[in-house]
């Protein structure tokens, strides 16, 4: 296999970047990219993808496609994906022809929750406490040891709560094993968090770093219900959210927007719960309450621009607008506040939607 292509120079203005993955993720970096007078081709296996909507390119097509990738790659100053899942064989091969970013390494650890975790250990951070399991034996045992109630997660394609399960008992774990068909897991000491975080960063190619103030977050049925800046976090704990994502970013040498989700304990720790190679849906009001969105953001350091400013000029709330709660488009539309919907035809039971971001006087500095 020859070796990674690398950026050389900024991309220019009226150049195209590809984005592999087409979902509201992709979509709002094709509007990001636009503003800067970038060009977008959105690569993706569906054909109804939101971000095809809003590109100037789109190829419609599988990931395992080697002409199609090849066209596609052809066609891109640099690349990025939008989503963890792209088959890492796609993002090498496409990485061989024009610079990807993140790059392949980081998007493999992040693939896997069990690498991910030892990655975050061997850098020194909190998680909550994990063991691997591979056969119903390993389950037990590893139950056994981290005590109830626990999590089992499967290593690989888990999101929105997909391929997780909470356990209370011996017998749950073996159940928990049998519907996950034998899937390579880690069962995961369940936290009773205070409540949830995440710090969004961006590393540029040359080391900078930005990052935002961070949201707290609140989960409903696994799903992200809403963000708010400011958090309850201390300017201490803000600092330490900071530091985390930094050190996650310069041990994966990584250039784009990356997400840390954290569990804050009630004792005041930060644990950290996973990492996001990519923009984050907890940092959608960055669009409206910064100066520079994580989707800019991300544009710029995958294209080799400077940095932008993360500041804040606003207290933010943001809503994500979730299944059949988008039929009432209208009413929304009516309230007072920052509406983003990514055209999906079909409402779907957690599918997200679109969001709204609602905007206040800044009342805090982190
Ligand atoms: N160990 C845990 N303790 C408490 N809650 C958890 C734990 N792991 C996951 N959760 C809850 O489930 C949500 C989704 O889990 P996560 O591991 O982030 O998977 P994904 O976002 O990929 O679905 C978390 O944001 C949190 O609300
Ligand atoms: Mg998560």
């Amino acid at each position: 296999m020859s070796a990674a292509k690398r950026l050389s120079r900024p991309v220019a203005p009226g150049s195209t970047i590809g984005i592999l993955g087409g979902g509201q993720l992709g979509r709002m970096l094709a509007l990001a990219a636009a503003r800067l007078g970038l060009k977008a081709h959105v690569y993706c296996d569906e054909d109804d993808a939101p971000a095809f909507d809003v590109c100037h390119a789109h190829t419609f097509a599988r990931y395992d496609d080697e002409r199609s990738l090849a066209h596609f790659a052809g066609a891109c100053e640099a690349i990025t994906f939008e989503f963890e899942n792209v088959p890492a064989q796609a993002a090498s091969f496409v990485a061989e022809r024009a610079p990807l970013n993140p790059g392949a390494g980081a998007l493999a650890l992040t693939q896997d929750r069990l690498a991910e975790k030892n990655f975050l250990v061997s850098l020194g951070l909190q998680t909550p406490a994990f063991t691997a399991v591979s056969s119903p034996e390993e389950a037990r045992a590893a139950f056994g040891a981290i005590g109830a109630p626990a999590v089992l997660k499967t290593r690989r394609f888990g999101y929105d709560g997909k391929g997780q399960a909470k356990i209370a008992s011996a017998d749950g774990v073996m159940a928990a094993w049998t519907v996950f068909e034998d899937a390579p897991s880690i069962l995961e000491a369940f936290v009773d968090f205070e409540f949830e975080a995440s710090i969004i960063a961006a590393r540029g190619q040359d080391g900078d770093f930005v990052a935002y103030d961070p949201p707290q977050n609140v989960h409903e049925n696994h799903v992200l219900r809403r963000s708010r800046v400011p958090s309850p976090l201390s300017a201490a704990q803000v600092a330490q959210a900071k530091t985390i994502a930094r050190r996650v970013a310069d041990g994966l040498d990584y250039a784009g927007v990356l997400t840390v989700e954290l569990f804050v304990t009630k004792d005041g720790a930060l644990l950290v719960n996973e990492i996001a190679p990519r923009v984050h849906n907890s940092g959608h009001w960055t669009i409206d309450a910064c100066l520079v969105s994580q989707f800019e953001q991300h544009i710029r350091a995958i294209a080799g621009w400077p940095l932008g400013s993360p500041e804040r000029h606003a207290d933010a709330v943001m809503e994500n607008i979730i299944g059949e709660e988008a039929a009432d488009w209208h009413k929304l539309a009516e309230s007072c506040g920052a509406l983003h919907l990514y055209g999906k035809k079909v409402r779907r039971t957690g599918r997200k939607m679109g969001h709204i971001t609602r905007l206040g006087p800044k009342t805090a500095a982190r």
